[in-house]
């Protein structure tokens, strides 16, 4: 990999390759962009095949954060860390090396809990720096907030196809029913939709059922459904050149971080189809607003201020990648850039 040519092309500004021998660990940190405020990304332990993989991982990440942050309207910046190594090889001599190294950012970075971390791995990293969030949930845990901010996306969603944000009647397909599929459901089904589901849990579909008289779908055949609305809400590539050409939705809105397996290759796909896709980044922020809102001392009402961004902000996309003749997929990165100038400029004046 061309390191510098890379790392200008995506617009980083500082990657750390962190190094303890004795605790054997090998890590590495990104800061994408600080421009709105301290890169915020949480830390993600997994056993890369090769270094390159695990460099790109946190260069693609951390990028993710800062448009996710900017879309957002948060006043803070974009990060990702990785741990290479074997879950089974974490130690907390190792956890705590890597706190260290976060330590010496000085609040340049500040992370939490991703892939192979729990909560007590976050709280051993807190005892070397106090640039970590997530060791105490005062708002119980980000998934409500998410999925509130999930069924905004698709009022805003609704708004912008059909000039109207009343659910009433309106179909709705979503795919995983954990923390914030769960959720989600129950603000659809207050909302007057009519829901249908798949989990490879039969005993969510059978809860989703019975509290909210929700439609048990077949895994594959979620896709196929002759619905409005597709939300993804289980995990990521799932959009991609065998499920969209199966889409029926008008609309795609759903929580699950990388939807789009191919980004450039799939969000014209939908676009090809007419599908409106609310960019996961953007429409799943309310998990980074929850987290931000720790930090900073919990207070719902500014939470669920902050959450409208997310209405405000689709709809913003949406008319970009109208007026532009761009995908959805490029206009939110448009309105992250655009945001993020905005303030270097006014740094620099
Ligand atoms: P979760 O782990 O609680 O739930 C995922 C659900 O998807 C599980 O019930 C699982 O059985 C189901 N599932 C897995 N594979 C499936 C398949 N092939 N078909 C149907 N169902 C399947 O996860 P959570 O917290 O609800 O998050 C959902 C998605 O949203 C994930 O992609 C996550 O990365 C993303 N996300 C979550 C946030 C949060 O606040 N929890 C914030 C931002 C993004």
């Amino acid at each position: 990999m061309k390191l510098f040519e890379t790392v200008t092309q995506m617009g980083h500004e500082q990657v750390l390759f962190c190094h303890d021998k004795d605790h054997n660990l090998r890590a590495i940190i990104a800061i994408h962009n600080t421009n709105l405020g301290a890169a915020m990304g949480a830390t993600r332990l997994f056993p890369y095949q090769s270094d390159t993989d695990a460099l790109n991982d946190a260069l693609r990440l951390s990028r993710g954060m800062t448009y996710k942050a900017a879309c957002a309207n948060l006043p803070v910046g974009g990060g990702k860390a990785v741990i290479i190594a074997h879950p089974q090889d974490k130690t907390k001599d190792l956890l705590r090396a890597y706190g260290r190294f976060v330590d010496r950012l000085n609040g340049r970075f500040i992370t939490g809990q991703d892939v192979n971390l729990s909560p007590d791995d976050v709280r051993e990293i807190n005892k070397e720096t106090s640039y970590v969030v997530g060791t105490q949930e005062r708002s119980g845990g980000p998934a409500p907030i998410t999925a509130r901010g999930v069924l905004l996306g698709i009022k805003a969603a609704v708004s912008h196809r059909w000039q109207q944000e009343n659910l009433q009647g309106l179909r709705v397909a979503v795919q995983g029913l954990g923390n914030v599929g769960k959720n989600l459901c129950q603000h659809l089904h207050d909302h007057g939709a009519k829901l249908f589901v798949c989990d490879l849990d039969p005993k969510k579909t059978a809860e989703m059922k019975r509290l909210y008289g929700a439609t048990i779908v077949e895994l594959e055949k979620i896709y196929g459904l002759d619905v409005d609305i597709f939300s993804p809400c289980a995990m990521g590539g799932i959009l991609n050149e065998f499920t969209i050409p199966q889409l029926q939705a008008s609309i795609v809105a759903g929580a699950a971080n990388n939807q789009l397996k191919n980004e450039g290759l799939d969000s014209c796909l939908l676009q090809e189809k007419e599908i409106l896709y609310c960019p996961d980044y953007v429409i799943n922020g309310g998990g980074l607003i929850n987290v931000y809102n720790e930090m900073i001392g919990y207070d719902e009402i500014k939470v669920f201020q902050q959450l409208n961004n997310i209405y405000n902000s689709l709809l913003e996309i949406f008319n970009i990648a109208k007026t532009e003749k761009i995908t959805s997929f490029e206009a939110a990165q448009k309105l992250a850039e655009k945001r993020i100038m905005n303030v270097k400029v006014k740094q620099v004046a």
